[in-house]
Formats: structure tokens, sequence, C-alpha cells
């Protein structure tokens, strides 16, 4: 392999941290499930707009590959090798009320974490019996679910097209053939192996074997973020009873992006600030103050549409659960107040 021809174009971590010396040092690794560094690094060599760059095949992707991952893991959460990551899956400790002007600028709000089998290796590397062993495991305990948690698994393969677009156009699943994930390797053997659950209501929902083995998901209509959380942990309880989710001490919960580790979790509103968005640079002031992210509507690299924009937690390492949706709830407090005061 060839130390890859990092342009000005190159605007990622993984470019700015793989310099020649760790290249170097790290090119001819390979992990136990034969992940290498250049398996690591092709989603952010192939797209070069990458805002990361690189994604694990498992565990031991991030201490054998530590040079790299760790400078990434730094720059983005803001945490060192020496750092402990601590979890907290308290929902008492969340001090979120809910007040008129939640309610009407926020049009919806989700939560979701990532979790990973331990035992299995990432979706990057993972092999298509073993995900379909992934596929089965989660889903028949999810089937087992009991109360507001009851539902049904929809696999992807077999699904009309009506449906999965539906399901996409109303924010429930995700999109097929993102570019990120398919240079990562996470797209192979599409579309078996993926899948949708969700309850009645489409409040609790659980996605199968896309960026991660399992993304969970609670959301709702409006800005009960309490509610949304309390619903979150309660789901993650069930589950925790029926599989065992891959963590280490130092990371948290192992994801196969790096933006992700720790808590796994992105809090986000859909919120609409259609004054405060006409001045991107005060819009981003409040944002960068309380570790918050700006996505559109659609997700992750999309845009804006009628000055609703999704709003999110961007710290996951080394701050709780209780803290991301704390990160969440106090910038979006202060997102509305700036809207209110140019309203007036
Ligand atoms: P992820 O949450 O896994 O990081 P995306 O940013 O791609 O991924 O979002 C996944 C889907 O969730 C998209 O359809 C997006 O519109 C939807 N979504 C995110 N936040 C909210 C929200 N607060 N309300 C409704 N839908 C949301
Ligand atoms: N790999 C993409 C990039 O580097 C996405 C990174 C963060 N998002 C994610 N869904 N993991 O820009």
């Amino acid at each position: 392999m060839q130390y890859p021809d990092f342009t000005k174009e190159y605007k990622s971590l993984m470019a700015k941290y793989l310099t020649r010396e760790v290249f170097e040092e790290l090119k001819d690794l390979k992990t136990s499930n034969n992940f290498t560094l250049k398996d690591i690094i092709n989603s952010g060599v192939q797209n070069l707009d990458s805002g990361i760059g690189a994604y694990a095949g498992d565990k031991e992707s991030y201490t054998l590959f530590a040079p790299l991952f760790d400078k990434i893991i730094e720059d983005y959460h803001g945490f060192t090798k020496d750092d402990i990551h601590k979890s907290n899956l308290n929902s008492d400790d969340l001090n979120a009320p809910l007040n008129y002007d939640l309610d009407k600028y926020i049009v919806s709000t989700r939560i979701r974490v990532g979790r990973n089998l331990d035992n299995f290796p990432l979706g990057t590397a993972i092999s298509k019996e073993q995900r379909d062993e992934v596929e089965k495991i989660v889903s028949n305990a999810l089937n087992s679910m009991d109360n507001d948690l009851k539902g049904i698994y929809y696999p992807l393969d077999g699904m009309s097209k009506e449906n999965s677009e539906s399901l996409i156009k109303d924010h429930f699943l995700f999109k097929a053939g993102d570019r990120f994930l398919q240079t990562a390797g996470l797209n192979r053997d599409w579309p078996s192996g993926r899948g949708i659950y969700h309850n009645k209501n489409k409040t609790f929902l659980v996605w199968i074997n896309e960026e991660d083995e399992l993304r969970i998901i609670s959301m709702q209509s409006g800005g009960d973020m309490q509610e949304v959380f309390t619903r979150l942990i309660t789901a993650i309880k069930e589950l925790e009873k029926k599989m065992t989710f891959s963590y280490c001490e130092h990371l948290g919960y192992i994801t196969s992006c790096p933006t992700n580790l720790g808590t796994a979790m992105r809090a986000s509103v859909h919120i609409k600030l259609p004054k405060l968005s006409q001045d991107m640079d005060r819009f981003k002031t409040i944002t960068d103050k309380y570790y918050l992210q700006i996505r559109g509507v659609d997700g992750e690299h999309s845009k804006s549409v009628g000055g609703v924009y999704d709003i999110s937690n961007k710290r996951r390492l080394g701050v709780t659960e209780v803290q991301c949706v704390q990160d969440m709830y106090d910038g979006v407090m202060a997102l509305i107040e700036a809207e209110k005061l140019l309203e007036k």
C-alpha cells in the first residue's frame, strides 16, 4: 500500500493525522478480523469531503491503530488517551422540563444510541453469515418486547419500494446507498441482513445492521426530551438483558465511526428557527457554545427545509448520556431565546 496523495481538497481528520510516520508504523498491521489500515481509511480516501474519514473494523482496531484513532478522537471529542469514559443511564438525573416554547418551536425530538454486539466484528468487517446471525439475535430479542415497546421487525429484503420510501420520508428509516458507508464496506450484501423494528406508534425503533449493528431510537413529535430519554433508557435496559454490547472502559460503547464512541448517543430536535438561521454566524456561535451540531431535516449531509434544522449534541465520549441530552436541552433553550429576540 502506498501513502495516499492527500491533496488540498482532503479535509478529513484522517488526512490530517495520517502523517507519513504514522502511515509507516501502521501500514502492515492487521486485526484478528483481518482489518487493515487500507480498510480503515478507504472511505476518507474515496470521499474527499469526509469530515472524519476513518472507520474501525472491530474493538481491536482502536488499540492496534491507536496512533491514528487517538488523534482523531481527541480532535473530535476533546478526549485524550488517558481520559476515562463515564456512563449515566439514570433518566431522573436529567433536568429538562417541558415548557410552552419548547412545544412551539420543536417539531419533533429523537434520541438514538448506536450499539454493536460483543464477540462480533463491526459491520465494516463482518461476514454475510455473521451479519445474518446478528439480525437473528437482535430481531428475536425485539420480538419479545412488551408494553409500549412491543412491535414488529420488518426486514429490508422484500420490503416494497412504497413502504421503504414512506418510512424514509417520515424520518423513520435510513437511506440506501450512502457513499461514506458504501466505501467503508458497510453496504456489502445490501439489503440482506438489514431491517427496521418499530412499535405501533413509531416512538420506539431499532435499525439493524446499518452503520452500527443496532441503532436504538426513541422519538415523538413535540419537545418532551424527558419522555423520549426515559423511553430510550427503558429499551436499552431491556435489550441488555438479552445481549452483550461491545464496550470498553476507555472508549465506552464501541461503534464503527469514531464520532459515535462513548455514549454513542445523538439527541436531536427538529426545530423551527427561520429568523436566527438568516444569520448563520450568530446561530453557530450559540451551537458551538453548547457543543451542538447543525444538520438538515433529512439527516446528515442534508439541507434545511423551511427554516427547520436538526440540532443535536456533538460530544458523545467523555460525557455521560445525561450530559448529552442536557447539552441539547440547554442549547435549544438558548436558541429559542435568540429566535424570540429576533421576532421582536
Ligand atoms: P443518525 O441519527 O443515525 O446520526 P441521520 O442524521 O442520518 O442519522 O438521521 C437519521 C434520520 O432521523 C433522518 O431521517 C432524520 O431526518 C431523522 N431525524 C433525526 N433527528 C430527528 C428529529 N429530532 N425528529 C425527527 N426525525 C429526526
Ligand atoms: N464518514 C463520514 C465523514 O467522515 C461521516 C462521519 C460522521 N458521521 C457518521 N454518520 N458516522 O464525513
